[in-house]
């Protein structure tokens, strides 16, 4: 998802903007969230449940709700597994939309990008130097490209959300090692989730493993809450320093999606205001699953190796 922009307060002189992002870290505007609200720290006498949403927006997810998400999840990874087996030189983009298309629909559960802030297609397909939120159209396949493909489901009212970045054809070398490093990264994230490390935990893993390679990351789009919504609060960055941000409790559910940059970081978004390309023109790869927070770590709620 896209970032709100969060505004610090480096002195008590500087304020916070209405319709900034709120400071604790909810991805909402502040005056959605915090502002005018007195923030009491939890006691004995409030859940760990109702503080989470009270002070982060976090909506906790309990036994059903984990089970919803899972089985919309085996549904998304189902349907990564059939546009792997399909993807091939030749085929446009938009022959991959209509394969998630249809195969969503023919299993009862319906694709969350469609009309999605008035986004056209029921899937995102991502080619070479594009980072995300690619419009699938004309463009053709060729032999040698990378292809991401994200998938979110809505299966009984639960939402999951994963995506595979394919090779269509043969590989070249640049191509093998962006899809490497970023498919390395997400794991390095997902290692880091457990109870008591922090989100900032899950973004230093990753910036540290993708820059320790050379290859860069993305700042504007970060992981995200899932399972109730589309987008959830928290916000996932990608990137950042150890023990900073919300700690990790058991019931949270949130993507892990890092954007690897083959060059450099920054990023342009066409005039159809969805495609993000990379502004040096260099590949950009993605990996995503949905992670459930568990007593003693992780469960991925859409599990590939
Ligand atoms: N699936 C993307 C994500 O990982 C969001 C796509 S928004 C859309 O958060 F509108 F382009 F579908
Ligand atoms: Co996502
Ligand atoms: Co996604």
């Amino acid at each position: 998802m896209m970032v709100r922009k969060m505004k610090f307060q480096p002195n008590n002189k500087i304020k916070i903007g209405r319709n900034h992002s709120c400071p604790c870290g909810s991805g909402l505007k502040y005056k959605k969230c915090c502002l005018g609200k007195r923030k009491k720290p939890p006691s004995a006498f409030e859940s760990t449940k109702d503080f989470y949403y009270r002070q982060y927006k976090i909506r906790l997810k309990k036994k059903e709700d984990i089970e919803g998400i899972r089985k919309a999840g085996r549904l998304v990874t189902e349907t990564l597994d059939m546009v792997e087996s399909a993807i091939k030189p030749g085929m446009t983009t938009d022959d991959i939309n209509t394969l998630v298309h249809e195969f969503t629909i023919k299993n009862r559960a319906r694709p969350a990008p469609l009309r999605y802030r008035k986004f056209p297609k029921s899937t995102c397909v991502s080619v070479n130097e594009v980072i995300c939120h690619g419009i699938p159209g004309k463009r053709v396949l060729e032999d040698g490209d990378i292809a991401n493909v994200d998938v979110t489901s809505v299966l009984e009212g639960y939402f999951a959300d994963a995506n595979r970045t394919f090779f269509v054809g043969t590989p070249g070398e640049d191509a093998k090692k962006i899809v490497g490093i970023s498919k390395e990264s997400m794991k390095m994230g997902m290692k880091m989730v457990r109870p008591g490390n922090t989100i900032g935990d899950i973004g230093w893993a990753i910036q540290n493993y993708a820059e320790g390679k050379g290859a860069s990351v993305v700042r504007e789009f970060v992981g995200h809450g899932v399972g109730f919504q589309f987008h959830e609060a928290p916000q996932v960055p990608h990137y950042g320093q150890r023990g900073d941000g919300i700690p990790l409790i058991p019931g949270m559910v949130f993507t892990i999606e890092p954007m690897i940059n083959l060059g450099k970081k920054e990023l342009r978004v066409l005039k159809d205001k969805w495609t993000a390309i990379t502004k040096d023109g260099s590949l950009s790869a993605q990996f995503e699953q949905t992670v459930l927070v568990t007593e003693d770590g992780f469960e991925s709620l859409t599990p590939y190796d």
